[in-house]
């Protein structure tokens, strides 16, 4: 069997040729922000939350017709990638890399950083709805495409969800409000808080939908939310580690950026030991709860467990 490493960058090949298929044509008069959107989703990136989504998907119905998730997964790429063209403003974190490329207001300037968000993120639903044209062309007796359907509308429903002021908007909302305070102004209970939301909620939606998409049942949901809710805070505390001790040309983005900020992360709460320990525990916890899952020993479970436990351990 080839090693994770060289599976996981198999897969992440695929994942962006498929996406490719999902981006906006560079035409017509609003042209620059196609291609501003295009840029910042073009620049890489790890293409870990849609890995997630389809080997949820898979490792929960092996042998499914995965055709329906995709327009999913380029969906939560591009949202995710609009989080970081925004996260990246002048207004915000102020960061002029990112994915070892000009961030999108460095390359194109600050209205384009922003447009170009916006952009992706309406764009993650206009693709998110093409779900429904699968679902007709598919084939399915009237029966079938009633049940294709209410899984798609339950799993947009995540998408949107997650993603908002209930979830990583309000994550990041608290992360920006927390900046400059004080030390010992800023409560284990708020890094918490920003963790959950600005980062966890978007691997919480990855795995859901995936879980949805591939007929799970309410209980096994809940268990990948959970399972999902983990990782992702494992994912920003090893972030946060990675933005003191990392190196820039392969984390892709400038090192120190949250000290020069004042940004209260997990790090200048507990110190960098503290962290590194509670990435292992949580992400041990994750994989856990996993191995008891229904279809943890397919070739998906076994791939989402070494996966995961590699997060713990990442340079990028
Ligand atoms: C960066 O996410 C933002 C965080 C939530 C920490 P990733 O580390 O997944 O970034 P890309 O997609 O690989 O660039
Ligand atoms: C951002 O967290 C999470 C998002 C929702 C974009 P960070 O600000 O720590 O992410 P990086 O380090 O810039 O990728
Ligand atoms: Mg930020
Ligand atoms: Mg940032
Ligand atoms: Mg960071």
């Amino acid at each position: 069997m080839t090693d994770i490493k060289e599976q996981i960058s198999q897969k992440a090949q695929m994942i962006d040729a498929m996406i490719d298929t999902y981006l906006p044509a560079e035409e017509g008069p609003a042209a620059s922000v196609m291609k501003a959107m295009n840029y910042s989703i073009h620049a890489g990136g790890k293409r870990l939350r849609p890995m997630l989504m389809l080997e949820t998907y898979r490792m929960l119905a092996p042998g499914g017709d995965e055709r329906i998730v995709h327009p999913f997964m380029a969906a939560i790429e591009m949202i995710h990638t609009y989080s970081l063209c925004h996260d990246d403003l002048p207004a915000m974190d102020n960061d002029d890399m990112r994915r070892g490329q000009k961030s999108t207001h460095a390359m194109f300037g600050e209205a384009m950083g922003i447009l170009a968000g916006d952009g992706l993120l309406n764009y993650a639903f206009e693709t998110a709805f093409r779900t429904f044209d699968i679902i007709s062309d598919s084939g399915a007796d009237c029966a079938g495409e009633l049940e294709m359907s209410s899984k798609v509308a339950k799993a947009l429903r995540i998408l949107a969800g997650k993603a908002g002021i209930y979830g990583m908007i309000g994550g990041q909302v608290v992360d920006i409000e927390s900046e400059k305070n004080p030390a010992g102004k800023v409560t284990m209970d708020t890094v918490r808080y920003i963790h959950e939301n600005k980062t966890a909620a978007m691997i919480e939606s990855s795995m859901m939908i995936g879980a949805i998409l591939a007929g799970a049942s309410d209980e096994e949901i809940g268990q990948i939310g959970d399972i999902a809710g983990d990782i992702g805070v494992a994912f920003q505390i090893r972030d946060d580690i990675l933005d003191v001790e990392g190196t820039g040309d392969v984390i892709g983005k400038p090192v120190g950026s949250d000290e020069r900020n004042g940004k209260a992360t997990y790090v200048s709460l507990v110190g960098i030991d503290t962290a590194k320990t509670d990435v292992i525990n949580i992400t041990d916890r994750a994989v856990r709860k996993l191995s008891g899952m229904r279809g943890s020993d397919t070739e998906s479970g076994h791939f989402l467990a070494g996966l995961i436990g590699g997060l713990a351990e990442r340079d990028r």
